[in-house]
Formats: C-alpha cells, structure tokens, sequence
C-alpha cells in the first residue's frame, strides 16, 4: 500500500467513528412520555394525543453536527389545535434549539410548518410555510442538517430554511453544545390554528402521527465527553465528516433556487420581514442571503 492509501484507509476509518445511522426507532430513540399512546406495526410508529395526553419521544444520545432525519405522516382529518413537532435541541438555560412545528387544522385546511432556530436560550425567529403536498396523505421525509457553516431545514431534500454562519459579523452560532433529537404531539389549540381561534376537537380524538424511516447520521457525545473532547471529536478538530466537505459549506446553486421558489410560493409568514414586531431587524436577516 502506499502512503496514499494508507492515509486514505486511516482516514476513513477515523471519519467512521461516532457516526450513526440506522431506521430502526429502538437503536436510536425511546418513547420520553406516556408510553401508553404509542403503536409500533413493523418499522412504523404511531403516537397519539387524546384529552388525556400527548406523547413524545427523544434520542438515545446527543449529537454534534450532521443530519437527522424522520418520515413523519401528520394527523389525517381534522387536526385543528395540535402541534406535532421534531426537533434538536440541547439542555440548559442557553440552550440552541432547531424546530419543525407542524400546525395542524380542520378537516380539508392546510397544515402549517412552523420553523424556529434559538441560539444561547434565544428563539423568536420563526418561519411559516404551508406545502406543496398533503402531509396528512403519505410519509415525507423532514431533516435537519447541522454543520459549522449553516443550519438547513430540508423538506423531502428541498430547503426550506438556512440559518447561516454569521459568526464574523457578530452574529452567535449553534456550534459548542451536544443536541437531542426529539418529537411530541400536543394539545397547543391556545395559538396553533388561526392563532387559537380554532380550538381542539376532542370529538375527533385520537389525533395520530406517524413515523418511519429513522435517520441519524450524526457525531455522537458519550454523556461523559468533556466539551473538549466532543470539539475535538465533532468540531473542528482534525477530522472531517461528509457534512463538513466544502459542498456543504452553503447551498448549492440548484438548492438556492429550490429555496427562492419554496419562500416566493409558500411561505406565508418571515420573522425577518416582521417589522411590527422587529422595529429594528435582526442582524442575521440583513446578511441572509435568502
Ligand atoms: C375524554 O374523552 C372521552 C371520550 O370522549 C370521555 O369519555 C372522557 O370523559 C374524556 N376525559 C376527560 C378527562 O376529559
Ligand atoms: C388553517 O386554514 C386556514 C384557512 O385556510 C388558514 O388561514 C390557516 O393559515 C391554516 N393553518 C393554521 C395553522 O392556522
């Protein structure tokens, strides 16, 4: 072998390390609440919310870096009143936290997804789209792709959202804290549908989600890891993962324009064009891009 491939080998089998995969629900999550209001039939799950309760699930381990995704059918019929939701998010009081809210609605009404990005403890940045499909009708594939550059929202591989690397100017980044993957259905008729004028129905309980197709692919934080060491394991230290290569470093040309056309066609509501409620707008909408 030469020196090449030697380093290749070495290399690959260091890129290797801490990086998970897998579709089964068991090998990388567990149910964190009311484990009465789960279903498991074959490599789908259901949870369900009733006027007893919600329920929700999280990942076995936290992750820094790479990209997480779930196969989620939303509740089918009327929904009004219900958040089923899928996140990352890590723990504390300056916690950084990436949201899918999926805000569902009456019978033959359109879901709403409701995107958020909080860095150190700070949310308000939210996003809402409708979508170009029935979410209630069939599984689609919801991921989040978390690398040092940007935070990407991809709804069946197209981006819906990017949270880019402002860093230079001034402007923090999700980038030091081990993140959870999770999920949950609950009750939120208080603001979820029509901004809370429509509220649940209970008549039409159970509302059901459900799941497939599991993903993470991730760098994974031992609980016992030391900052230092996820930095160097995850961060920038010397390795490198496929979602750090330079092609990730920002969306291709082909992606900028899905994104153009998901914001011209579909989103109805932008934080960032919010003046009433940002008199002076946040400093990471004036550097968008997008
Ligand atoms: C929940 O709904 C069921 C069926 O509609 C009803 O029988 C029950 O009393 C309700 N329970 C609560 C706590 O509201
Ligand atoms: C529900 O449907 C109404 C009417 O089409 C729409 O205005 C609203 O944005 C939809 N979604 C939510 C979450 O309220």
């Amino acid at each position: 072998m030469s020196m090449a491939s030697v380093f290749l080998v070495l290399s690959l089998a260091i890129v290797m390390v801490g990086s998970v995969s897998s579709s089964k629900f068991d090998e990388l999550f567990q149910p964190s609440w009311a484990l009465d209001h789960f279903t498991y039939e074959g490599e789908t799950l259901q949870m369900k919310l009733d006027n007893y309760s919600g329920a929700g699930f999280s990942s076995k381990s936290k992750y820094m870096f790479g990209k997480v995704t779930i196969q989620i059918k939303l509740v089918e019929g009327d929904s009004a009143g219900t958040v089923t939701a899928f996140y990352m998010s890590s723990d504390g009081p300056n916690h950084n936290e990436f949201d899918f809210e999926f805000l569902g609605n009456t019978s033959g009404e359109p879901y709403l997804v409701q995107t958020n990005v909080y860095v150190n403890g700070v949310g308000n940045r939210e996003q809402r789209l409708n979508l170009w499909f029935d979410p209630t009708k069939d599984f689609h594939s919801y991921s989040i792709l978390w690398n040092q550059r940007q935070v990407v929202f991809l709804v069946d591989e197209t981006p819906v959202r990017v949270h880019s690397n402002l860093e230079d100017k001034g402007v923090p980044f999700p980038k030091d804290q081990p993140m959870g993957v999770y999920s949950s259905i609950w009750n939120a008729d208080d603001w979820a549908t029509r901004g809370g004028l429509v509220k649940t129905d209970w008549a039409h309980a159970p509302f059901v989600a459900s799941y497939t197709g599991f993903d993470i692919d991730a760098c994974e934080c031992p609980p016992t890891a030391s900052p230092d060491d996820n930095a160097r394991r995850c961060g920038s230290g010397e390795k490198r993962y496929w979602w750090d290569g330079p092609t990730l470093a920002e969306l291709s040309l082909h992606q900028s324009h899905q994104l153009l056309w998901v914001r011209a066609n579909h989103m109805v509501y932008d934080y960032c064009s919010d003046s009433a409620r940002f008199p002076v707008t946040p400093v990471e909408c004036l550097h968008h891009r997008h």
